[in-house]
């Protein structure tokens, strides 16, 4: 059986770099993985008041999407020198205890990505988003760090990932993530 994977992109803009680069993942996938993207776009702000029975419906989705996926795929922008308000926020919801209980973040394998047209290539936000996936308790795979820096020059004009040793780096965080899942459910 192929490993099913949940790409979740930390940015909405239609031509978000992160987003594209899931989309170059989902090309570069090994033949034992699939990789299907979920949208945080309907996903409102958390409101405890809202988080009853599990949640709103789009929480609702996000936390079922989880909880199917064999394993987890972030790509994340880097906002301000830590994680994206509507991927903190993505997290938040599917923390909380679905209706039966169940933490659907609670030992799911993630890969974590991300790119930014400036130098840093995402690390201070993937390291702020390595220290929620402790409380979590999602087991992100540790290597390679995949951060992209200088990301306009790595896009093509229709957002294809073109840049060759960028796409090495992504097949290998792929075959790193396949073994990591694999080795989590034995
Ligand atoms: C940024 N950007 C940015 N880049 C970075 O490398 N470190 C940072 O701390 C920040 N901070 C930041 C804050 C806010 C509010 C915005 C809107 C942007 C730039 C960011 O990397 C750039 O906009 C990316 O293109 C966002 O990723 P997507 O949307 O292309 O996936």
């Amino acid at each position: 059986m192929p490993i099913r994977v949940l790409g979740i992109a930390g940015s909405l803009r239609k031509a978000s770099y992160n987003r594209a680069l899931l989309k170059a993942a989902i090309e570069l996938a090994p033949p034992e993985m699939t990789i299907a993207l979920f949208d945080l776009a309907p996903v409102p702000m958390y409101d405890a008041d809202l988080d009853l029975d599990g949640g709103p419906a789009p929480v609702l989705a996000l936390k079922q999407a989880i909880r199917d996926a064999d394993a987890l795929l972030i790509a994340t922008p880097e906002y301000n020198y830590g994680v994206p308000g509507v991927l903190k926020n993505a997290i938040d919801w599917a923390s909380r205890a679905a209706a039966d209980g169940a933490r659907v973040l609670n030992g799911k394998p993630a890969a974590i990505m991300g790119a930014t047209p400036g130098l840093s290539g995402t690390a201070r936000a993937q390291l702020v988003l390595r220290q929620s996936f402790v409380f979590t308790q999602t087991y992100a795979v540790a290597a390679p760090e995949v951060l992209i820096a200088r990301c306009r020059e790595k896009f093509d004009a229709e957002g294809r990932l073109s840049d060759e040793p960028t796409r090495e780096l992504v097949s290998k965080l792929l075959a790193a993530l396949l073994d990591w899942t694999r080795r989590l459910a034995r």
